[in-house]
């Protein structure tokens, strides 16, 4: 099939798009960090002139024939060969893209527009009414869009799938299941054994010493600066432009330096798989990451796992000590290891602790479920919100900035994506055991600040591999078992063991 001449033609055909679609990234993050505020109408000109161009070729109607006719052939490859992944692939997003007809993908992109600012208002007055209206909008539009794409248990099924595809909302579900009682047990625990009075930081981190540090910590895990660069924003993320250009963004505070220390470790976690991504594959599915959950086990597995061990403090506590010798005098290496693994419930998802934060994702799971099979409607979220966070935490939610208000996801109708952090989180455990087994050395070096051997194991069983598995099957491969909320559990209980317990 490699020779066939339609084969040839698709190939030239989606690395052309892919790199429309990589002029589109590089336009979006200059738009978060350096486009003067007054280029914004011209920006959003540019940006949606490109992805109309990218639907229009993706649709053509010879690309999809080229597409049914390989994939008869390939289907009944074997389902790791090169021609079946990218046409298995392809054929996806083939399909995704002609089964939404334009005119709803426009009327989606200009509601979203229209709700993200509304939401920004509401969200500042904490006045859940002014983002009602365009929430409704987005939810109409997108239960629309979840019966277009199909589904064959759900509809929130379509919608998970394209940000996680091939995962089932009864397999979140029953993920959450066992999930959620344990949670709840471990934050009883650790709540005992934790200081009461924990340390308190009365002195400023200065902006610019934290950056070092930053920095020296990304390097050091391997993030390549010679392919990518780290950049200031409001909120942050990261993003691949292709081979050799992953822009990483944080932010940065200097009563809490833990946000951008962990921040800038969190998105070098996501630049790492980026960068180490088959650079001669870019333009075809295996020269691309697997989902969104695949990519979330990347940064949480750096910025958690690893970031907040305690050998990994080993080695870089005497070094922020150098850069913080005042702020940090009389700290011991202990106290503040625990410091960065305090254990608290709060009503922000961002700033929720390990423990603590899937319980905000089971929340945000239900209500999204519950909206988009219309059992709950849009007005109804903040009282439903309130209800499930007061049965979850033991806490009453103070006003809706604190509570459904407090994301962006909903203001973009992206409604299926929370659960992509959770299933990022127990692959991260599943992986990190995985690694662990075969290379038992793996905690020691961390002491001495060696994270070579753990980047290439992951580049063998990841990076390397770019789609040719998807989530579930690379997890089972790597793991030998499926997703499952164990290892998660088990990793927490031996972390708070280990820094709190006597
Ligand atoms: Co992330």
């Amino acid at each position: 099939m490699e020779n066939s001449g339609e084969y040839k033609e698709l190939l030239v055909i989606f690395k052309k798009i892919a790199y429309l679609k990589s002029t589109s990234r590089l336009l979006s993050w200059d738009q978060e960090t350096f486009m003067p505020e007054r280029g914004q109408e011209h920006r959003a000109g540019q940006m949606s002139c490109i992805s109309g161009l990218v639907h229009s070729m993706l649709t053509e109607r010879r690309v999809g024939e080229s597409i049914e006719a390989l994939w008869q052939e390939a289907r009944n490859m074997d389902i790791s060969s090169d021609c079946h992944v990218n046409l298995r692939e392809w054929r996806r997003q083939y399909q995704q893209a002609a089964r939404l007809p334009e005119e709803l993908v426009r009327d989606l992109a200009y509601s979203r527009a229209v709700a993200h600012s509304a939401w920004v208002k509401a969200r500042s007055r904490k006045d859940f009414s002014m983002f009602e209206p365009h929430l409704q909008r987005l939810v109409d539009l997108s239960r629309k869009k979840a019966d277009l794409l199909g589904y064959k248990q759900e509809p929130y099924d379509a919608l998970l799938d394209i940000y996680e595809p091939g995962e089932k909302t009864s397999n979140i579900e029953a993920i959450f299941r066992g999930l959620v009682p344990g949670l709840r047990e471990i934050l009883h625990h650790v709540q005992s054994i934790q200081p009461q009075q924990p340390l308190c930081f009365q002195a400023a981190f200065p902006v610019e010493a934290q950056k070092i540090l930053a920095r020296l910590m990304a390097a050091r895990i391997g993030f390549d600066f010679t392919k990518g660069r780290v950049d200031t924003v409001v909120h942050p993320f990261s993003t691949r432009i292709g081979p050799g250009d992953v822009r990483i963004t944080s932010r940065w505070n200097e009563r809490d330096f833990t946000e951008g220390l962990f921040g800038v470790l969190h998105e070098a976690g996501h630049g790492l798989y980026s960068q180490n991504l088959p650079a001669g594959r870019f333009g075809t599915p295996l020269g691309d990451s697997v989902s969104l959950g695949i990519h979330e086990s990347q940064s949480r597995l750096w910025e958690n796992i690893v970031g907040r061990s305690i050998e990994f403090w080993e080695y870089f506590f005497p070094l922020a000590k150098s850069l913080f010798p005042g702020q940090l005098q009389g700290v011991s290496q202990q106290d503040f290891v625990r410091f960065i693994n305090r254990v608290r419930p709060s009503f922000i998802r961002v700033e929720a602790d390990e423990v603590t934060y899937n319980l905000h994702i089971y929340l945000r799971f239900q209500i999204e479920r519950e909206i988009i099979m219309g059992e709950l409607p849009v007005k109804d979220i903040p009282g439903r919100w309130n209800e499930l966070f007061r049965e979850i935490f033991g806490m009453e939610v103070p006003d809706d900035s604190m509570g459904c208000l407090q994301d962006v996801h909903w203001s973009g109708a992206a409604f299926g994506y929370f659960p992509t952090y959770t299933l990022g989180n127990i692959y991260s455990a599943m992986i990190f055991d995985a690694a662990l087994k075969e290379l038992p050395g793996l905690r020691q070096g961390f002491r001495k600040g060696n994270f070579e051997p753990l980047v290439r194991w992951l580049d063998t069983r990841i990076f390397s591999q770019g789609q040719r598995y998807r989530s579930r099957q690379l997890i089972k491969r790597i793991t030998g078992r499926p997703p499952e909320h164990h290892s998660f559990l088990a990793y927490l209980h031996e972390k708070y063991e280990r820094i709190f317990g006597r």
